[in-house]
């Protein structure tokens, strides 16, 4: 008896996975509540169920409360990762500017097919929302709005993202956050005060390129730490890091790392967070990503584990809403009076009207309705890309499984340097990153990032074009 129940629930997901491997359900759908499944293969509540705990514990659907079981993003059918990172174990000066800067001045030209720059979607930010509340702002609040919001910034403002933090799995109070030009601002001004010239470092290997331009140009060392693709910084090798430098801070990106797309786990974040107060280091996390998550929960943030205010964190709306109304902020923990003062005197302010128009639409309620969104459609757009990089891309080429934002990085076989490829897609009239720019140690030389936020026939098309110019410096390198 107990063996025939097993294999009818077994059976059941079965069916259930050919529906979704044969897309019937793709990603972001909901498949068949409970109780209709029930009633439409006349089986009991629980061998539905059964199934469906099944089919979770295989990561093919997850559980909304209160909604029902959606099926998860799956990098089934994309050819092998890249595996964990290893960086020289040396700090190094950075030397990136003048590429980065190259590569960086070809994101503006829209004549180009963009998979270079990491730019959210335009179809999927609140456009009309958010235009529409800034201009009613700006009637509202005639004067106010062309004042000064003097630093920490708009109280209304912080209200609303200490309201947030608490998804993130932090306490904080409207008193905790400055608000800050954007993320960049943000990780600016935790550098320059925790930092004097010539102190090191550590950061995941690879990383954000801008976190390379700033530590180059405030005249800082780069450390670079191995990184797992999936689970982010190896606390063991930061621990060596650690006992063999002196490391002034670490700056990462624990949740979906720009390039690698990985999400330390949440005890890993614990983890790191009491070690670091232990060797007295400062952690400065850039949460950017952190709402970009493909399951429909959000990771904590590392600050959540944080007793001391030894963790900096970091972000902005510039992913979610409205990356030129340059909107962030930084919980600055101990170094609050020094940050709130160099914010104060380096700008004064953050631009006023942007400010009271994000607060304005965050208590209206409609962003999580707008993550949800983001969410389905950045999950489904980067399995779709990483499939065509699977299909069209040379044999050997390995691709990251993201659980989160809207990044791939992407191994090609070692014969294809990077920048050379970079030049032959540029003159094919498409933007790459090449990987370079994300190590202060020349590394990556074969490695490229795409960014994955559009998926239309263009970008399809882009990807396979992307594809035939990679087989062809492989070919041309074997026949030389
Ligand atoms: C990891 C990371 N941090 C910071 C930024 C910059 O953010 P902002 O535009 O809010 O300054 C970006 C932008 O791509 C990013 O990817």
């Amino acid at each position: 008896m107990e063996n025939k129940r097993h294999t009818l629930y077994e059976k059941v997901a079965e069916d259930i996975s050919h529906l979704v491997n044969k897309g019937t359900f793709r990603v972001g759908d909901r498949v068949p509540s409970v109780r209709k499944l029930s009633q439409q293969m006349n089986i009991s509540i629980t061998t539905v169920l059964e199934a469906y705990r099944l089919l979770e514990d295989r990561g093919l659907i997850e559980c909304k409360p209160q909604s029902g079981y959606y099926v998860r993003p799956s990098f089934s059918n994309i050819t092998s990762e890249p595996e964990i990172s290893k960086p020289s174990a040396k700090p190094t000066k950075v030397n990136i500017n003048e590429l980065a800067m190259l590569v960086l001045k070809n994101t503006r030209n829209p004549e180009l097919i963009q998979l270079g720059a990491a730019i959210p979607n335009p179809e999927l930010l609140p456009v009309d929302r958010i235009n529409r509340t800034l201009s009613a702002i700006t009637r509202r609040y005639r004067i106010q709005n062309i004042s000064y919001e003097f630093t920490p910034g708009s109280k209304s403002l912080r209200i609303q993202i200490a309201r947030r933090a608490l998804i993130a799995g932090c306490s904080l109070t409207p008193d905790d956050i400055i608000i800050t030009a954007g993320c960049q601002e943000a990780i600016m001004l935790a550098l320059r005060v925790i930092c004097k010239s010539g102190d090191t470092v550590a950061i995941e290997s690879p990383t954000y390129y801008n976190f390379l331009q700033a530590i180059e140009i405030l005249g800082l060392r780069a450390l670079e730490i191995p990184t797992h693709p999936q689970h982010g910084v190896s606390i063991d090798a930061l621990r060596y890091a650690i006992e063999h430098n002196t490391i002034r801070a670490c700056l990462f990106i624990p949740n979906f790392h720009n390039p690698l797309g990985s999400c330390m786990p949440d005890e890993k974040k614990k983890e790191l967070v009491k070690m670091l107060s232990e060797y007295d280091i400062p952690l400065i996390e850039d949460d950017i990503y952190g709402d970009i998550s493909f399951s429909y929960q959000r990771p904590k943030v590392a600050k959540a584990f944080d007793k001391n205010g030894n963790v900096i964190l970091c972000s902005s709306f510039s992913k979610t809403i409205a990356p030129g109304y340059r909107v962030g902020w930084i919980v600055p923990g101990r170094f609050k009076a020094e940050i709130e003062r160099l914010k104060s005197i380096s700008s004064i302010a953050t631009a006023t009207p942007t400010q009271l128009a994000i607060a304005e639409f965050l208590a209206n309620e409609g962003y999580d309705h707008l993550l949800r969104k983001i969410r389905k459609m950045y999950a489904k757009n980067t399995v779709l890309m990483a499939e065509a990089v699977s299909r069209f891309f040379p044999e050997g080429t390995k691709v990251t499984r993201p659980a989160g934002g809207h990044v791939l990085w992407i191994e090609l076989p070692n014969a294809i340097d990077a920048l050379k490829f970079y030049e032959t897609a540029l003159n094919a009239g498409i933007t790459i990153a090449p990987g370079m720019i994300f190590s202060s140690q020349q590394k990556y030389h074969n490695f490229i990032r795409l960014n994955a936020a559009i998926w239309n026939d263009k970008i399809k098309e882009a990807s396979a074009t992307l594809g035939r110019i990679a087989k062809g410096i492989t070919q041309f390198k074997e026949q030389s």
